[in-house]
């Protein structure tokens, strides 16, 4: 069983598929803390509704967040992170603890449409500006850059000619509940092994 720390900042609808998924039985997963670094979003306040701890980084200073967050990790017995809409990096120290069990959630095909600025809508214009015919979600490993690290698990949806930044994030959104889920249940397996820099997945 995975024993998941989820970090997420905004409205936390990555965060209630997971915490759905494990009702369901579909994931064997607890989330242990969910951690946000603003003192007010939606994957907090569905923390404390469910009992679960809730983390707020916005009153730790830069230079402790490192240990800090270790220190909670390590208190709460996390050993795998998820990143659900996180919107700062993780410090060095945390990557390099938990390497190879944090993962993060796209709402694109990486490794186009990624990495520093290229979140919500930012990553919808890009993609229907570019004349792509097809966008998708992508569940990938952390590493020390914005959505870097070795691809998990992805899947397309299909663009029409007319749609908007709107309509394909709320297309993207539906596959991300889908797939993050599913993605974490390979590491409770212990499906998921990684070499140069690549996943894979055993059957
Ligand atoms: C999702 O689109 C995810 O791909 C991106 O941030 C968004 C978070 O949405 N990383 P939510 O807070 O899970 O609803």
């Amino acid at each position: 069983m995975l024993h998941l720390a989820v970090f997420a900042s905004g409205r936390g609808s990555n965060l209630r598929a997971i915490d759905q998924a494990i009702t369901d039985g579909r994931l064997d997963a607890r989330v242990v803390a969910v951690i946000s670094n603003r003192a007010a979003s939606g994957a907090l306040d569905f923390a404390r509704e469910h009992g679960i701890p809730a983390l707020s980084l916005s009153e730790i200073a830069a230079e402790a967040e490192d240990s800090w967050l270790q220190e909670q990790l390590a208190k709460c017995g996390c050993d795998f992170i998820s990143l659900a809409g996180y919107m700062k990096l993780l410090p060095a120290g945390v990557v390099s603890a938990y390497r190879h069990r944090i993962t993060n959630i796209h709402p694109a095909l990486l490794p186009s449409f990624g990495g520093k600025g290229m979140f919500g809508r930012h990553v919808h214009e890009a993609v229907l500006a570019s004349g792509a015919k097809v966008s998708g979600a992508t569940v990938h490993l952390v590493d020390e850059e914005y959505d870097r690290g070795p691809i998990v698990m992805q899947r397309c949806v299909p663009i029409a000619d007319d749609d908007t930044a709107e309509r394909l994030a709320a297309r993207v959104l539906e596959i991300e509940h889908r797939i993050y889920p599913e993605s974490l249940q390979l590491f409770a397996d212990g499906r998921v092994t990684v070499r140069d820099n690549k996943t894979s997945i055993r059957s």
